[in-house]
């Protein structure tokens, strides 16, 4: 399936190899630490290059306890921690993106609310733009190899690589 990526023009850009599920699950506790509220953060990527698994990780090492179930069927999972809410949304099976509107969607973009978006394209319309969008791709030469491009703002990418360089 072709997936358009429309990315705001003044936005910077950071990919970073993924060599096994370890470092998908070390970088996903980095973006737990980075990310705030209100990011919406799109997930683009082939089936089965880990959107689901990126974003499970960032929910674990966010605070998310017990079992996490992709969305697949029910399209949107809420998880209310203490002082936010973390939205794992799913919309490879949306019909029509009008369907957005019966399932509240307007709602679930709070203050307070970190919105995770796979299949964001299938949403055209009906959904905020992207504050942090995130890309996944398998590596060529590795079974459990990805790679992750992550766009944003310049500032918030200077801030990840301070962040990722400290934790080196
Ligand atoms: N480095 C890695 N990072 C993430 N997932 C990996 C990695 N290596 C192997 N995997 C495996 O790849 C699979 C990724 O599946 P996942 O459901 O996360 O993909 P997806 O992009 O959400 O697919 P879909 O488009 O069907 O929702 C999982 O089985 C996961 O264990
Ligand atoms: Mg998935």
């Amino acid at each position: 399936m072709t997936q358009n990526i429309t990315l705001p023009n003044n936005h910077s850009s950071l990919k970073i190899d993924l060599a096994s599920l370890d470092s998908t699950q070390a970088m996903a506790s980095l973006l737990g630490e980075w990310f705030q509220s209100t990011d919406v953060i799109y997930l683009y990527g082939d089936l089965g290059a880990g959107k689901t698994t990126l974003t499970r990780c960032c929910l674990q090492a966010m605070g998310v306890q017990g079992a996490i179930t992709s969305p697949t069927y029910s399209l949107v999972e809420p998880y209310t921690l203490e002082k936010q809410t973390l939205n794992h949304l799913d919309l490879y099976r949306l019909a029509d993106p009008e369907e957005l509107e019966y399932l509240g969607i307007r709602d679930i973009f709070t203050d307070h609310a970190i919105t995770w978006i796979e299949w964001p394209d299938k949403g055209n319309g009906y959904l905020p733009p992207p504050s942090v969008t995130i890309l996944l791709e398998y590596a060529d030469n590795l079974k459990n190899g990805r790679q992750i491009t992550l766009i944003a703002e310049p500032d918030r990418i200077e801030q990840l690589i301070r962040m990722r360089n400290k934790d080196v």
